[in-house]
C-alpha cells in the first residue's frame, strides 16, 4: 500500500494546489472584482491525458495560461516535476511545456512560412544550427502528417486541419513533456476533428507525452482522455479519475453535460 503511494507520487508531472485567481473589471467608472478561479487543486500523471470540461466563461482558458507560466495566480502553485513553474530559477521547465489554441489562424504570423513558423521555437529554446534545424523541420512535418512541400507555403494556402497540424508540430519541436490543448479541436468539422486527435494520440506515444486537453464537448474528451475533470464557475464540481466509470457520475451539473451530449 505504502509503496503504491510512493509510486503515485513518482509518477506525477503536474500538481495544482488551491490556484485561485480573480481580475478587476472597470464598469462605469466602478471597479468590480470577479473571483475566475477558486481554489482549484488536481494533479496530472505522466503519459495520462486528463480532461477539463465546463461551459463557456467557467476560467478553463484561464487555468491553461496558468498552468503553463503564461499568467500568473493570485494564490497556491503549480509544480511541474516537484518545481514550481512560476519562479524565476525555474524557467527553463518552460522548454518542457507546450500550448496548442483552439484558433490556429491567429496562432500563426500569416506572413511566415509554415518551415518558418515551425522553426521559431528551435530557433528561441535551442542552440540548433540552421543545417540541422532544417533536418528538424522536414521529420517534425512529417510526424504531424504532411509532406515536406508544406514547408515552403504560407498559412492562407492551407485547410484548417492542416494548419492546426503545423501547429502541433510547433508545440512538439523542442520536445515538451506536457502540452496544453486548449479546445484544440473545436474550430475543425467533425470529421477532421477525429483525424487530429488520432494524431494527437500517435504523438503522445511517440513524444512521451502527457496531455490536459480543456473543451467544452465531452465526446473529445471520451475520445482521447484518461480521466476528467467537471469544471463549473471557476471550481471543481466533480472528478472522475478513470474515464471508464463516467456513468458513476454523482453531480447534477456533471450529468446535465453529459445527458446533453446523449440527447444529441
Ligand atoms: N485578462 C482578463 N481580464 C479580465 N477578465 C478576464 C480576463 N481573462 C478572462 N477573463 C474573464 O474570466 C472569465 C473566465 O474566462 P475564460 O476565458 O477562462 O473562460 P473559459 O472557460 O475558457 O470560456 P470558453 O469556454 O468560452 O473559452 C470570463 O468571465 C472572462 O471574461
Ligand atoms: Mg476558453
Amino acid at each position: 500500500m505504502e509503496e503504491n503511494k510512493i509510486n503515485k507520487k513518482n509518477n506525477i508531472l503536474l500538481k495544482v494546489s488551491n490556484i485561485t485567481k480573480s481580475y478587476t473589471e472597470k464598469k462605469f467608472l466602478k471597479k468590480t472584482v470577479k473571483n475566475v478561479l477558486k481554489d482549484v487543486s488536481f494533479s496530472l500523471e505522466k503519459g495520462k491525458c486528463l480532461g477539463i470540461i465546463g461551459e463557456s466563461g467557467s476560467g478553463k482558458s484561464t487555468l491553461g495560461r496558468i498552468l503553463t507560466g503564461i499568467e500568473n495566480s493570485d494564490s497556491g502553485f503549480v509544480e511541474f516535476e516537484g518545481k514550481n513553474i512560476h519562479k524565476k530559477e525555474n524557467k527553463e521547465i518552460k522548454n518542457d511545456i507546450s500550448i496548442v489554441f483552439q484558433n490556429y489562424v491567429s496562432s500563426v504570423n500569416p506572413k511566415f512560412s509554415i518551415a518558418e513558423i515551425i522553426s521559431e521555437p528551435l530557433i528561441i529554446e535551442t542552440t540548433m544550427k540552421k543545417n540541422e534545424i532544417n533536418e528538424e523541420l522536414k521529420n517534425l512535418i512529417k510526424d504531424v502528417g504532411l509532406s515536406e512541400e508544406f514547408l515552403e507555403r504560407f498559412p492562407n494556402e492551407l485547410s484548417g486541419g492542416q494548419l492546426q497540424r503545423v501547429c502541433i508540430a510547433r508545440a512538439i519541436a523542442t520536445k515538451p513533456k506536457f502540452i496544453m490543448l486548449d479546445e484544440a479541436v473545436s474550430s475543425l468539422d467533425v470529421s477532421t476533428q477525429v483525424e487530429i486527435l488520432d494524431l494527437l494520440q500517435k504523438l503522445k506515444k511517440e513524444y512521451n507525452l502527457s496531455y490536459i486537453f480543456v473543451t467544452h464537448d465531452l465526446l473529445t474528451i471520451t475520445y482521447i482522455c484518461d480521466s476528467v475533470i467537471f469544471f463549473r464557475n471557476g471550481k471543481i464540481e466533480e472528478e472522475i479519475s478513470d474515464i471508464k466509470n463516467l456513468k458513476n457520475i454523482k453531480k447534477d451539473y456533471s450529468r446535465k453535460l453529459i445527458d446533453a451530449v446523449i440527447e444529441f
